[in-house]
């Protein structure tokens, strides 16, 4: 059942603190500083990785990119469809990794068993024991998640990305401080969850854009991820227009859709080059009477730009976009809400899809 909540879609969003802690347990090695993945004890380090995904499970493996990035191994994001029909050139040590929490989207599988015909290694990154796709691949990572009811994926995403920073992290060399860093803020970040979900105000700063025209959402770096999720989460369940967008991207057309009508939902976290950037592309649509709402760390300094702030605790680079993302799942929720929609079986879509 749904535990005393309207929906399954907001139970899951507040499962998700659990759902982190499961897909954490025995990964952690607090005492040397470590990831430790025993399912990846098999894996040689690929000299690059392919993800393959569909959905929300694509902006999951967008954010597998950036951690693999900074782990130093290069990678690319392929939407499974097109890689089913027009496969990249694969290298020797190349690993594809097939992002799917069901484990039985048809183009995913798709995409994976002409990766494996082609020679590549393969890796499941899913949710179900024993899914078709944990069956075929070589080798699979389970995010544990538990059952996920909502049609909206809201904490397998969250599961995929704390997966994701753990196969980053268990393929490269993770003596010294960063990686101590790195654990220390995985393991907080089940609490820290809990504390975004807890004192979240996102219910009331809907409550100002109900009949807007349209909603952008923008990020950098691993944020960018989020900034689509979060468009893709808004438009599934309240119907209502919305996009996602590179922070930096905005200005090269789709600024000329930003007026007074449209919010933008910034996410905007750290102190650095990006977040400096990021607070320059928001000033550009605040320029244009664009309302906007920060989801922000407050280190970055966007506040004073800002119409709404939603707060997320300072973390670390790596798990500051789980948090954010809670936020906009709660936009998204909330919006859907006052507007009365279908929330946890949105019209034409299904769970799980098993057609291409
Ligand atoms: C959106 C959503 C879909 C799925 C996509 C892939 O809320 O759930 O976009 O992410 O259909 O599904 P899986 O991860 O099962 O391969």
């Amino acid at each position: 059942g749904k535990s005393g909540y309207a929906h399954f879609m907001l139970k899951e969003i507040h499962e998700q603190p659990t759902a982190l802690r499961q897909g954490l347990s025995g990964r952690l090695d607090e005492l040397a500083g470590q990831v430790t993945v025993d399912e990846l004890d098999g894996l040689e380090t690929p000299t690059t990785v392919q993800f393959v995904a569909c959905g929300t499970s694509y902006h999951a493996a967008m954010f597998g990119v950036e951690t693999l990035r900074t782990a130093g191994i290069p990678a690319q994001t392929f939407l499974a469809s097109e890689y089913a029909t027009g496969p990249p050139p694969i290298g020797n040590e190349t690993l594809v990794v097939g992002v799917t929490q069901s484990g039985e989207t048809a183009d995913t599988l798709s995409a994976l068993r002409e990766a494996s015909a082609r020679g590549a290694e393969t890796l499941a990154l899913t949710n179900v024991v024993d899914s078709t796709a944990a069956r075929e691949c070589d080798h699979v990572l389970y995010i544990r998640s538990g059952p996920e009811i909502g049609v909206a994926a809201t904490k397998t995403f969250s599961s995929q990305l704390v997966a994701l920073t753990l196969f980053s992290a268990a393929l490269v060399d993770q003596r010294g401080e960063e990686s101590r860093e790195r654990v220390a803020a995985l393991r907080a970040l089940p609490s820290d969850l809990q504390y975004v979900l807890d004192e979240s105000r996102t219910a009331d700063v809907v409550d100002a854009y109900l009949d807007s025209a349209a909603y952008f959402f923008i990020g950098r770096g691993p944020n960018y991820p989020v900034a689509l999720e979060g468009a893709l989460k808004f438009k599934e369940i309240t119907y209502e227009h919305a996009e996602g967008f590179a922070a930096g991207e905005l200005k090269h057309g789709t600024l000329a859709l930003v007026t007074g009508e449209t919010p933008v939902f910034a996410v905007v976290t750290g102190d650095d080059e990006r977040a400096r950037k990021t607070i320059g592309n928001v000033k550009e649509v605040e320029a244009r009477d664009a309302p906007v709402i920060a989801v922000t760390d407050g280190v970055a300094g966007v506040e004073q730009y800002a119409d709404h702030v939603l707060e997320i605790p300072n973390t670390h680079p790596q798990t500051a976009p789980v948090l954010a993302n809670a936020q906009l799942q709660l936009v998204a929720y909330h919006m859907a809400n006052r507007l009365g929609r279908s929330i946890d079986k949105p019209r034409n879509l299904a769970k799980s899809v098993t057609v291409e």
